[in-house]
C-alpha cells in the first residue's frame, strides 16, 4: 500500500512538474513574441515618423513597405521567429494572412465593432500543423492620422502618390482606411518542433 502511495505521488510530482515547465516554456515565448511585435511597431513607427517630418511622403513609402519588411527580416533572423504584418485589406499580396491569421484579424474587427478592443488586446496560443507544433502570436496595428496620407481616401492622399500606389500596386485593398481603424496585424510564430 505504502509503495502504491509512494509511486502516485512520483507521478503526481512528475506531471505537476511537466505542467509547470510547459507554462515556463508558454510564457518565454509569450515574452518573446511581446518584444518581438514591439521592436517591429516602434522601429516602423520612429522611422515613418522621421521620413515623413522630412516632408516626402513618396519617400516614406519606401518605409511601409521595404523597410518594414527588413525589419522584419531581421527581427525573424535575430530572434529565429517568422514575423510579419498582415491584413484582411492588403496592399501587397505577401501580406495576406492565412487560415489562421485571418480567423484572428476577424475576431479583432469583431471585438472593435463590440467596442472591446483594447490597446494591450492580443491572441495567442499553441498549435498544430500539419502534425507540427507552433507558438502563434497576433497584435492589432490600428491606425491613426498619419497613416492615411497613404491608407485613408482619394482627398486624403497626395496624386502623386496615389499615381505611385496604382502603378506599384494594382489590386491594393488597404485604402479609405479612417482613424482607429484596425489596418491590420503583427503575426508570430515559433516552432515549437526542435525545442
Ligand atoms: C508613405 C506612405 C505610407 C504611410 C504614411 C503608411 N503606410 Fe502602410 N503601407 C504603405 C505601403 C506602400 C505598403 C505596402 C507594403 C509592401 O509592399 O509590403 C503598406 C503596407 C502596410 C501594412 C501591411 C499590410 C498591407 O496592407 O500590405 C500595414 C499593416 C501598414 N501598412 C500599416 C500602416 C500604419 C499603421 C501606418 C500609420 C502608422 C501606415 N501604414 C502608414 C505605405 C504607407
Amino acid at each position: 500500500m505504502k509503495k502504491i502511495i509512494l509511486v502516485s505521488l512520483t507521478i503526481l510530482l512528475c506531471i505537476n512538474l511537466k505542467s509547470y515547465s510547459n507554462e515556463e516554456e508558454f510564457n518565454k515565448y509569450l515574452d518573446k513574441s511581446r518584444n518581438s511585435s514591439k521592436k517591429l511597431l516602434g522601429t516602423l513607427k520612429k522611422t515613418l515618423e522621421e521620413n515623413l517630418k522630412a516632408g516626402d511622403t513618396l519617400k516614406a513609402i519606401n518605409v511601409c513597405s521595404n523597410i518594414a519588411q527588413n525589419i522584419a527580416d531581421k527581427i525573424s533572423n535575430d530572434e529565429k521567429i517568422y514575423i510579419k504584418r498582415v491584413s484582411l485589406k492588403y496592399r501587397n499580396l505577401k501580406n495576406k494572412p492565412d487560415n489562421f491569421e485571418k480567423e484572428k484579424l476577424e475576431i479583432f474587427e469583431k471585438m472593435k465593432k463590440e467596442n472591446k478592443l483594447k490597446p494591450n488586446t492580443e491572441i495567442f496560443q499553441n498549435v498544430i500543423e500539419n502534425n507540427k507544433k507552433y507558438f502563434r502570436y497576433m497584435k492589432p496595428i490600428i491606425a491613426n492620422k498619419t497613416c492615411l496620407q497613404c491608407h485613408g481616401n482619394e482627398t486624403q492622399i497626395k496624386p502623386s502618390v496615389m499615381n505611385f500606389l496604382k502603378s506599384k500596386y494594382p489590386n491594393d485593398l488597404a485604402i479609405n482606411h479612417k482613424d482607429g481603424d484596425i489596418r491590420g496585424a503583427v503575426s508570430i510564430k515559433i516552432d515549437l518542433n526542435n525545442e
